[in-house]
């Protein structure tokens, strides 16, 4: 056959840490969209958890959402005259047990979320926001929430991770509230990292291991 010894233990390394990154669920990554008049989009980690980094980034063309991507989406309420907004969106970092409340009564007030992870002062077009070194205070399932308050769906890219930073120089969001947009840290997309990374494994262990089994 024409595949070598150093490629076939190339692609079994690349699969192998497939599975891990799909099993650790470390990163998703991926496009996503928003119904609108009120609709939400939210995604909540399927562990308990004190942590949560993500990056977001609103497009003003439709996108092609990614298939199988994170998410249960909520659809807005009728058609009612909305403010005129450019695509833009309400981020809101809360619990499972919130988010529950949220979506089930759009125009609601009685969630609870964390102000200083959230964007929501204004609809926003880039929202990025880690914990860092202050942890939440509830260990449960957190949630990241995404509410679209234009009378048009609206795409998004997102990174998030409920494990680990989803940026390059990861940081601390300041505790206050309003959110924080971190210009200075480059948001990745996870898919450039690991796909990096993992070439640079899997040529490692294809060179070491095709060494030793001769
Ligand atoms: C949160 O709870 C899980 C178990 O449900 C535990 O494994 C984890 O260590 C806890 N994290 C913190 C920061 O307490
Ligand atoms: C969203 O991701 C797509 C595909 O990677 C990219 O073409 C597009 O420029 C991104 N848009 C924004 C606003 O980040
Ligand atoms: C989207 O449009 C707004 C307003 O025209 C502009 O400020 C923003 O930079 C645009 N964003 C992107 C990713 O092109
Ligand atoms: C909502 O979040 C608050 C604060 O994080 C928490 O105390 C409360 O138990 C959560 N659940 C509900 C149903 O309100
Ligand atoms: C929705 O939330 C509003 C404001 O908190 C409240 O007055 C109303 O009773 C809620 N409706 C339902 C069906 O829970
Ligand atoms: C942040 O970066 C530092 C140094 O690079 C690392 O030790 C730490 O684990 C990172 N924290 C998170 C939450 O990713």
């Amino acid at each position: 056959m024409a595949i070598t010894k150093p490629t076939l233990i190339f692609l079994t390394a690349l699969f192998i840490i497939q599975i891990i990154n799909v099993r650790g669920g470390s990163i998703f990554s991926g496009s996503g969209e928003v119904p609108p008049y009120g609709g939400i989009w939210y995604a909540c980690s399927n562990f308990d958890t004190t942590y949560i980094s993500f990056s977001l980034r609103v497009s003003n063309t439709s996108l092609n959402v990614t298939p199988g991507f994170l998410g249960t989406v909520v659809p807005g309420q009728s058609p009612r005259s909305m403010p005129n907004y450019i695509p833009a969106l309400i981020a809101f970092e809360m619990t499972a047990d919130n988010v529950t409340l949220f979506a089930s009564n759009l125009t609601g007030t009685n969630f609870k979320y964390i102000p200083s992870l959230s964007c929501y002062e204004t609809p926003v077009q880039s929202c990025d926001q880690d914990v860092g070194d202050l942890p939440l205070d509830d260990n449960v399932s957190q949630c990241l929430a995404l509410q679209n308050p234009t009378a048009q769906p609206v795409y998004f890219n997102l990174s998030i991770s409920w494990i680990k930073s989803v940026f390059v120089s990861n940081f601390t969001s300041p505790d206050v509230p309003g959110g924080h947009e971190s210009l200075k840290s480059i948001a990745v997309s996870s898919k450039q990292v690991y796909g990096f990374t993992q070439v640079f494994i899997c040529t490692f262990m294809a060179l070491v291991f095709s060494k030793f089994l001769h």
